[in-house]
């Protein structure tokens, strides 16, 4: 008679009648957004060429360096970071794709669930930390104002107005991230949220028409999650590359 003890138990595959690769979209997700997080960590610690004159890197700014002195061993990275990084890690639409991804939790539309016990969602420690996300949304905002007063730094290459390729890379990473930051669904709550009568007096018909601007934006929350994700790899990488002399930062104009 067979030992219990020996009898492995091989792990069954979810229950669905999707037909569809239903687990392809998962499994892109949890590779770029490992390889996002492993990049960003390993720059930010890096703690060099992370700026040369004009042109700064989006994971570095603001440079708080440039403010109040710090130890050589603390990167001013790891003292910024903490505010774009809690705002995606809240995202709504970035919870969808790491639960999905990463934990499995739910797997997909229409596929079965793992049994699981006491799950309160985002009513309990520690997923009630994703109501910080309406509050992160204001250090968003703020560092927005710095990546762009980056891109109009970078309009001065060696102190005379001038458009590089580095200004491009720095517009389009801020432009990016603007249309992220202002498709966010905790900002269109804030201008379009509690009110009863949208046409009852001038400053409400005012909200009325941002809230129907940012709802378009919303619209395409997830493109612009994903491409200003993109966007701040490549503006990074590329005033690495300049800052540490691989390349020259092209002048266009
Ligand atoms: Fe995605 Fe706010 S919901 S940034």
């Amino acid at each position: 008679m067979a030992d219990r003890a020996n009898i492995v138990t091989l792990p069954t595959l979810p229950a669905t009648d999707r037909k569809d690769a239903w687990w392809a979209g998962p499994v892109v997700t949890f590779v770029v957004l490992s390889g996002f997080v492993v990049y960003a960590t390993l720059r930010a610690l890096m703690n060099e060429h992370y700026q040369l004159g004009e042109l700064l890197s989006p994971l570095y700014s603001p440079n708080i360096a440039e403010w109040t002195p710090l130890p050589g061993w603390l990167s001013p990275a790891l003292l910024i970071l903490w505010a774009p990084a809690g705002f995606r890690l809240t995202c709504y639409y970035y919870r969808k794709a790491y639960y999905r991804s990463f934990v499995g939790h739910p797997r997909a539309c229409g596929v079965s669930e793992r049994p699981h016990r006491g799950y309160r969602g985002e009513t309990a420690f520690p997923l009630i930390l994703q109501n910080l996300h309406r509050y992160l949304l204001y250090f968003a905002l703020l560092v927005l104002v710095f990546l762009w007063h980056d891109v109009w730094k970078a309009l001065w290459p060696e102190g005379r107005f001038g458009i590089t390729l580095g200004t491009l890379v720095l517009a389009l990473n801020a432009g990016l991230l603007t249309l992220y930051t202002f498709s966010c669904h905790s900002l269109r709550h804030l201008v379009g949220g509690k009110i009863d009568c949208f046409s009852c007096s001038a400053m409400n018909r005012t909200r009325h028409t941002a809230w129907k601007g940012l709802t378009k934006l919303n619209e395409q929350h997830m493109f612009w999650a994903w491409t200003s994700l993109f966007a701040v790899m490549a503006a990074d990488a590329y005033v690495w590359m300049v800052a540490s002399g691989t390349i020259p930062n092209l002048r266009i104009v």
